[in-house]
């Protein structure tokens, strides 16, 4: 049996006879980038986000750097985020000239630890970025009366949280921004690159849509200087298509998890995600964590059955080369570095029924005895 790590190529198989259709009309009106669909899918995704309004962009990282840009902030500002998040959180960050302040993690539920967020406010510090990371929602509702009595801005990064809802409330509907990336393995993922930032504010939604498109909401009008960050209508049409499945898909990938925690639950090197076991996890990922010296083996042995992992990811930023200037050392977030050391991402996406997670738990079982008794014999 082969177990893909992710499968974007089945989610297309799901839409490709009407997006085929879909596009052959648009490519005959010779509309490519903006027009109708992008429109379309920017009032159906606001809607589904429960905002007033949705602008349709590049990609994640543009989503959030250009967030950042329509709320003023750049040089001399600080924006708070977890060290444990892809790379492009902090990027989007540094772009703008402000300086990125890193912090910590909860060791159960790899989110940023809250607590440390507040500690590392200074009165330089204009946003925070929570990240709703590996499909899990940050308890975002209980740091905006925070947050708004200090005038610090909070950005939703829900590029791995498409579909999750908290008390009801949708990912991204709760901060003054939220940043979707649609790059094609997320939940709600495009057949290219693409992203969305979400808002309530239309004085900042509109201030991101000239931004995204040279300065200016229509053609030549450039008001201030901007970027060239458009959605393509070819993407708009495979989004819309596939937000109409996202719930049930986010279902599917919630039953897979459910299925991981039985199979899985009986390994002893094995701990668990934590989680609330509500609709605030979509498991954009499965990380699990196992024993410090067993991953790259266990990877290999899986590999060798034909079962793909992943590791998201190897180094917290703090420690990756491109943020050395930051300053931060080795021991800075104790937590992130414990669990880069030791997380695991197992597969999982819609292909995925009861059999294949048997199959992922009993190889792990082996390759991780496997792993062990290779120490133990060292
Ligand atoms: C947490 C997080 N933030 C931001 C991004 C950036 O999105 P993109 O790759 O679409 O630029 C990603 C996507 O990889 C992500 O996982």
């Amino acid at each position: 049996m082969g177990i893909l790590f992710a499968a974007p190529q089945l989610e297309f198989e799901e839409i490709r006879e009407q997006w085929l259709a879909a596009v052959g009309e648009l490519a005959a009106r010779g509309v490519f980038v903006g027009g109708q669909a992008v429109q379309e899918f920017e009032s159906a995704f606001a809607r589904y986000s429960g905002t007033a309004g949705a602008a349709g962009v590049g990609n994640g990282t543009d989503a959030i750097f250009l967030a950042l840009k329509a709320l003023g902030i750049g040089p001399g500002d600080e924006v708070i985020t977890a060290t444990n998040t892809f790379v492009a959180t902090v990027e989007a960050i540094h772009h703008t000239g402000a300086t990125p302040v890193l912090v910590d993690c909860d060791p159960d539920s790899y989110l940023i630890d809250s607590q440390q967020m507040k500690d590392r406010v200074t009165p330089r510090t204009k946003a925070v970025i929570p990240v709703h990371l590996y499909g899990q929602m940050v308890d975002v509702e209980q740091w905006l009366s925070w947050a708004d009595g200090k005038g610090i801005a909070v950005i939703e990064d829900s590029a791995q949280a498409a579909g999750a809802r908290l008390n009801g409330k949708p990912a991204g509907s709760m901060g003054a921004a939220g940043c979707f990336s649609f790059y094609p393995d997320k939940n709600l993922g495009a057949l290219g690159d693409g992203g969305a930032v979400v808002a309530s504010d239309m004085a900042l939604l509109s201030e991101i849509r000239k931004l995204r498109n040279h300065g200016g909401e229509t053609r030549y009008t450039h008001e201030i200087p901007g970027y060239n960050s458009r959605l393509d209508a070819i993407q708009a049409l495979a989004l819309s298509m596939k937000l109409r499945r996202l719930d049930e898909w986010s279902e599917h990938r919630r039953r897979v998890a459910g299925l991981y925690e039985h199979y899985l639950g009986g390994i002893p090197e094995v701990v668990l995600p934590a989680h609330r076991g509500d609709e605030s996890h979509v498991y954009h990922l499965y990380v699990i964590r196992v024993p410090i010296g067993s991953r790259d083996e266990a990877r290999r042995w899986l590999q060798k059955k034909g079962i793909l992992t992943a590791v998201q990811y190897p180094l917290p930023v703090h420690l990756l080369p491109a943020f050395r200037h930051l300053g931060y050392r080795r021991g800075d977030f104790p937590v992130a570095e414990f669990c880069a050391e030791r997380i695991l991402s197992l597969p999982i996406h819609i292909g995925m029924n009861e059999e294949a997670v048997a199959y992922v738990a009993m190889h792990l079982k082996e390759a991780l005895e496997f792993a062990q008794s290779g120490a133990n014999r060292k």
